[in-house]
């Protein structure tokens, strides 16, 4: 019997003998720490949008976010992608307010067309710019908005990054922990940020309902303040056992630095603004010893955080933080929801709009094991997370580098 191979089969045979050895389309990821898969990948890329601050004062969380976003395309690209075909993802830089996240969305939408968005930064980005997503039925996963109202802004937004009122009063406890004779607390809050207001709302909550402490003072400033003399002199006047900022990374570096400068040496505790190594160069040596509650753990122990884990050190030279994880954890739900639609549905034989509604379905249906943990979502969007952390600040004897220490 003879087997006749006519010339376009021919074509069809080395094509795919191209395609599975990484031809012209194809994209093969490193394998990063050597534990992942070294897959191919081939055929058009599918886009997800990024929009996160790249620029400006927020970028202190948002250059940590990044580092997470790129570390997961290449791992989750390093093991296949979405069925065989790349995820790529499509940065916008929203900068620090409103306005720049509402245009990065835009863009994203309806310039770069992509399938979903993981962003923005900040809350108060968030509730402006979620609105115009949820307009056009295009899912949003939320890395590191965690004021109270986000998930319920609509049916296309969801979140990874657990709310202040989870997360921010296992740092009270773990105060009380250190320092179990404090009785007076001192609180301040940037009045002109959505997720400070809620943040604070929620710990001056535990402080007085659930602690029974003495609320002695609460003084209110703005993110872009740099003089902090009055609030920290209020502050200092009540002679506090405990201080407690909400506010992003400038702000509430600035503050500690110059409530020490000026005298006060009992605890600090800081929210999840302040949740960054990039804060060392703000507040140096007076960083020293903030408490901060944590959403991620380096040390959680599953695969994908131990591949996470080792590519950010191979990179970074230090553990990852928080914001990286986070940033991480939303790309990957991103890609196991495509992933999961694809092997119901070919993607390619989807509209735009129906892979955007019904990735945004698959999204809330699905469980993911992330460095996070595992992680799941309720109807509205809110992330189900079952463990929480709280790491305290070390700084060096030169007061440039330190290190974030898990004690809770
Ligand atoms: N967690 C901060 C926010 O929600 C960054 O704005």
């Amino acid at each position: 019997m003879s087997i006749r191979i006519s010339r376009f089969m021919l074509g069809v045979l080395l094509l795919s003998i191209l395609a599975a050895c990484g031809g012209a389309t194809a994209t093969t990821a490193p394998g990063g720490s050597g534990t992942t898969g070294g897959a191919t990948t081939s055929g058009e890329p599918i886009p997800l949008g990024i929009a996160l601050a790249q620029t400006g004062n927020v970028a202190l969380l948002g250059q940590e976010q990044v580092i997470g976003a790129k570390l997961a395309e290449t791992y989750f690209n390093s093991k296949g992608g979405i069925n065989g075909r790349p995820i790529k993802l499509i940065f916008q830089d929203t900068a620090g307010d409103e306005a720049g996240a509402i245009n990065a969305f835009q863009t994203l939408i309806n310039q770069d067309k992509v399938v979903g968005i993981v962003g923005p930064t900040l809350s108060q980005q968030a509730f402006s710019a979620d609105p115009i997503a949820e307009q056009a039925k295009v899912p949003v996963l939320g890395p590191s908005n965690t004021a109270k109202g986000i998930p319920q802004i609509g049916d296309y937004i969801a979140r990874v990054s657990a709310p202040v009122a989870v997360v921010a009063p296992n740092a009270l406890q773990a105060a009380l922990e250190i320092n179990p004779n404090i009785k007076k607390v001192a609180v301040l809050y940037a009045q002109n940020d959505a997720f400070s207001k809620s943040e604070t709302g929620t710990f001056q909550n535990t402080v007085t309902q659930t602690l029974k402490l003495e609320l002695a003072t609460v003084q209110e400033f703005q993110t872009t303040d740099t003089d902090f003399t009055t609030q920290a002199t209020n502050v200092i006047n009540v002679n506090p056992d405990l201080v407690i900022i909400s506010g992003l990374a400038a702000d509430g570096g600035n503050l500690v630095k110059q409530l020490r400068e000026l005298g006060y040496s009992g605890l600090i505790v800081g929210g999840n603004g302040l949740n960054t190594a990039n804060i060392f160069p703000v507040c140096q040596k007076f960083c020293d010893g903030i408490i901060i509650a944590q959403a991620y753990s380096f040390a959680q122990e599953n695969d994908v955080n131990k591949a996470f884990r080792d590519a950010y050190k191979a990179e970074q030279k230090k553990e990852p933080p928080q914001f990286s994880g986070q940033a991480f954890a939303g790309v990957q739900v991103f890609v196991e929801a495509l992933i999961a639609l694809d092997s119901k549905t070919k993607l390619d034989t989807l509209s735009l709009e129906q892979i955007r509604e019904q990735l945004n379905t698959q999204i809330l249906a699905g469980k993911y094991n992330t460095p996070l943990g595992e992680i799941s979502f309720d109807p509205e969007g809110e992330i189900i997370q079952s463990k929480y952390y709280v790491a305290q600040i070390k700084m060096d004897e030169t007061g440039t580098n330190g290190t974030f220490n898990f004690i809770r």
